[in-house]
């Protein structure tokens, strides 16, 4: 078995909507997992709090603004990535300011957690679904 050389810490959202649908985007070509459904998020900088990142990434990705103070931590999952161990820390928000739009995505998509399992996802996502489906 191979060690991880280190853990990297990736922060993301779980935006849901009033119906309890949450907010996909499909990785773009040319980047890692291209193609795989992922919560919106990315890694945590040298000197972030995993929030700070998580604000910044939102409005990078999704050019939504989200308070701190309406991000819940909900779940984490891990899972290898090349020679270190992803640590994915997932929040949840039910309120932004902005209306998402894919500026890096390429598509995003609401979807139930339910329906969550016929999409392909990145490893560490995958186990959060069935999380967020009892949190919801
Ligand atoms: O935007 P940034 O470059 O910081 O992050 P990224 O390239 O989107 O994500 C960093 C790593 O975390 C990549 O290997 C992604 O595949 C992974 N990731 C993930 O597994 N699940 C997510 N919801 C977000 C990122």
């Amino acid at each position: 078995m191979t060690k991880a050389a280190y853990l990297l810490p990736v922060v993301a959202a779980a935006l849901v909507d009033a119906d309890g649908r949450v907010l996909l985007q499909q990785r773009p070509e040319g980047r890692s997992l291209a193609g795989l459904w992922e919560f919106p998020g990315g890694k945590v900088e040298p000197g972030e709090t995993p929030e700070a990142a998580l604000i910044r990434e939102l409005e990078e990705e999704l050019a939504i603004t989200v308070p701190q103070a309406c991000l819940a931590p909900a779940a984490f999952a891990s899972a290898p990535l090349d020679d270190r161990h992803l640590l994915l820390l997932l929040y949840i928000t039910r309120k932004w300011t902005g209306v998402p739009r894919a500026l890096e995505a390429s598509a995003l998509r609401w979807v139930r957690p339910a329906d969550m399992h016929d999409l392909p996802m990145p490893p560490a996502d995958r186990p959060l679904i069935g999380l967020l489906d009892a949190l919801l």
